[in-house]
Parts: structure tokens; C-alpha cells; sequence
């Protein structure tokens, strides 16, 4: 969610302090530096006394205060400033592309996943930079092996993610060294708490594969969830990236959407049908899942209150095992047998013969739980 806040302590500035500073007009170069940086609290202070004119420890020569560009430090800048320090990051991605990449190979595989799926990306870099040197691996004494070759070390990360609650989804992608993932791979899984997330691993390397560092990740942290990983090499182009995303169902925008019914713990999903019904259907799960206490009727259905209206579609249908239909445009039905009326579908079962639905759904009442997920 994006909060646009101007604080009230700037605003009463910007109505009650007159004052500003006249600078010299700035060089471009001096401007250019102004769009990259990053204001904090410090800054803020540092304007609001200049604008008070009180004594300051800081040296101000050179600061990017002229937030508007008029030529002048005024409480408008400093409205401006406080209003940026306030907006919270703009991401709304649920999904975190993480890698370190320390001859750009694995960075290029990141960055065909985030134009892929819109992800966030974070670059893991070493505080101590790696040199050449350092990861010469012929070199048996050179950093990068000595550090492979004892499992507890941990290079410290430069500039850590500050956060990785907002993501549900984190790809980690990084070089194969001596078949494991580099030790400053474990340092960033150590620092946060992936419990609750979805974990895909990813690698390129001059042929091992990703197995060994596969398992690694799995023992040392707990993850919610991990995905079969991916090995790529080099060269790899976005192409074969985009077929594995497809592979694991990872594409959301392309992905089809699936309704899963949960009845007595077991989970079965469905196709929904395309008409405006099932699209109503899915905006409503989208809220949350719908639970419906369902009946048995005529020997060939569960039915049972949605607890909502949907828009009706209704034509004359057959019904065979499997259909889901929408029944007065609020009733959901699971149909295991036959029965022709005039009703909408809302989708079918996938993958099940009429003895296994059956089976499952049971003699009486049951209770089936909608979800998108
Ligand atoms: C110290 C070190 C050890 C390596 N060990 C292996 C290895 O065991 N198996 C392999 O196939 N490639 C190995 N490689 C090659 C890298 O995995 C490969 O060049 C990778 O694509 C580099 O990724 P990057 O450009 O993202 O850093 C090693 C490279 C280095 C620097």
C-alpha cells in the first residue's frame, strides 16, 4: 500500500518558517548525483536547522537540498524531503529475485527472471569485494576455495536487504563453487526468516549441477516451501528461462488460474470455466476462502448455500461427474452423476474418475472449502 504522507511538523515549517538560503546555481554533475541520492533523517535535520539558521556540526557544501530545483534551500525542499523520507518502498511484487553473481553469468539468469515476472531484485555483494584473485580457483590457497572448503564461514554481506517479509516468493540465485553454493550464499539465508516463504533455487555453473546446494539450503535454514531448483549455464538464453517459469507454474500473469476444493483435508483443484460467473467466483475467493456446508441431493450432487450471489449464465446442460455448477446463482453444486437443467458452470474437477469423486465427497453432508490457492 502507498502512503503519501507530508508530516505535520513540515507542514506548520513550511506555513510559519519563511527563511531560505541562496545557493550559487549547481553543475550539472552536481544535479545528476541529486537523482540517485538517498535522504535520511540526518539530512532532514541538517535543512530544518540551516532554515532555522541554527549552528550546525555539518559541513551542508555540496548536499542535494535543492529538492525543487529553484535555485534556493526553502521549506518547500525541506516539505520534499520529508514527504520522500516517508514513502515507503513502491514495490508491490510478491516475488524477490535474490542472487550474487560474481562474473555477471547467474546475474544475467536474474534478470531474465525479473523482466519475467515482474519480481523485485536484491544483489548480494560481499562487504569484502571478491578480486580476481580471490576467486582464481586454480589457486588452492585463493579466498573463494579456502572459504568452500570450511563449511561455517560466512562472508559478510555489504549493504543486507533491510527486509524479506513482504515477499511470498524468493528466488536465490548464485555460482556453482567447488559444487556448492558460495559460503555468502548461506550468510543471507541465515539472516532472515524464510518460514513462511516459497524458495527457488537457481545456479549457473561450467557443468556441475545444483543438487548438492540444493540440499544444503533445505538443511540449514526452515523453509516454507522449496522448489525443485534449476541449473543454467552461461549462456543460457531468456527463452529457456521463461520455459522453466513455465514448468513450475511460476508465470503468474500467464499461468491459468485454478480453483482448489478441499473436502474432508484432501485437496482437489479444478479448471474454471470462462464466462463472467467463474470470473465472479474468482474475485470473490480472491478475498478469501468461501466454506459451504453441502447436502447430498437426487443422488447425483453436493449442494449447498455460497452465501453470495454470482452472475447467472444458465443454459440447458447435461451434467457428468466432475461439473461444478452454479445452481440459482447462489447455490454451488458438485455434480458426481448425471442430471440435465438449465444452470451455469462454474468448472470441472480435473483428473478424477467418478469412483474417486464419489469416494471422497461421501453419503451425506460434507464440507468443501473454495480456494484460490
Ligand atoms: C571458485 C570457483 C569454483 C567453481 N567451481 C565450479 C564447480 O565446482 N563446478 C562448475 O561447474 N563450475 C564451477 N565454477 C564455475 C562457475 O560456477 C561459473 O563460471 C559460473 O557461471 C559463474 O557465475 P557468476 O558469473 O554468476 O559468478 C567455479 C568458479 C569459481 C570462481
Amino acid at each position: 500500500m502507498k502512503r503519501r504522507m507530508i508530516s505535520l511538523f513540515a507542514i506548520i515549517t513550511a506555513v510559519f518558517c519563511g527563511c531560505s538560503g541562496f545557493l550559487n546555481a549547481k553543475s550539472t554533475a552536481e544535479e545528476a548525483e541529486q537523482t540517485n541520492y538517498t535522504y535520511t533523517i540526518q539530512d532532514a535535520v541538517n535543512l530544518q536547522d540551516f532554515l532555522l539558521n541554527r549552528s550546525t556540526q555539518e559541513n551542508l557544501n555540496g548536499k542535494p537540498y535543492d529538492m525543487d530545483h529553484d535555485g534556493v534551500w526553502d521549506v518547500f525542499d525541506l516539505c520534499l524531503m520529508k514527504r520522500e523520507l516517508t514513502i515507503p518502498s513502491e514495490s508491490e511484487s510478491d516475488t524477490l529475485v535474490v542472487y550474487f553473481s560474481r562474473t555477471n553469468n547467474t546475474e544475467k539468469i536474474a534478470e531474465h527472471i525479473i523482466d519475467l515476472t515482474n519480481a523485485d531484485r536484491y544483489e548480494i555483494e560481499a562487504a569484502v569485494p571478491y578480486t580476481d584473485a580471490d576467486i582464481r580457483y586454480q589457486d588452492s590457497d585463493c579466498r573463494a576455495n579456502k572459504e568452500q572448503n570450511d563449511k561455517t564461514v560466512r562472508p559478510e554481506i555489504a549493504e543486507p536487504i533491510e527486509s524479506i517479509d513482504s515477499y511470498e516468493v524468493v528466488f536465490i540465485g548464485y555460482p556453482i563453487w567447488w559444487g556448492e553454493e558460495p559460503r555468502i550464499i548461506d550468510t543471507f539465508l541465515e539472516s532472515y526468516d524464510f518460514s513462511d516463504k516459497t524458495v527457488i533455487p537457481f545456479c549457473t555453473s561450467g557443468g556441475s549441477g545444483i543438487s548438492a546446494s540444493e540440499k544444503n539450503i533445505a538443511d540449514l535454514v526452515p523453509i516454507g516451501n522449496q522448489f525443485a531448483g534449476k541449473r543454467f549455464s552461461a549462456n543460457a538464453t531468456e527463452s529457456e528461462v521463461e520455459s522453466w517459469l513455465k514448468e513450475i507454474n511460476i508465470m503468474k500473469e500467464n499461468a491459468e488460474e485454478k480453483l482448489y476444493l478441499t473436502i474432508n483435508d484432501t485437496k482437489i483443484s479444478a479448471t474454471f470455466e470462462n464466462n463472467s460467473s467463474a470470473d465472479a467466483l474468482k474475485e470473490k475467493l480472491s478475498e478469501g476462502d468461501v466454506v459451504i456446508e453441502a447436502h447430498d441431493y437426487g443422488n447425483f450432487e453436493k449442494v449447498g448455500s455460497l452465501g453470495f450471489t454470482l452472475p447467472r449464465n444458465d443454459t440447458q446442460i447435461t451434467t457428468e461427474s466432475g461439473d461444478l455448477i452454479l445452481y440459482q446463482g447462489n447455490q454451488f453444486v458438485v455434480y458426481y452423476d448425471e442430471n440435465s437443467w438449465n444452470f451455469t458452470k462454474l468448472g470441472h474437477v480435473d483428473n478424477m474418475t467418478q469412483e474417486e469423486l464419489k469416494a471422497l465427497l461421501g453419503d451425506g453432508n460434507v464440507t468443501i472449502t473454495l480456494s484460490l490457492k
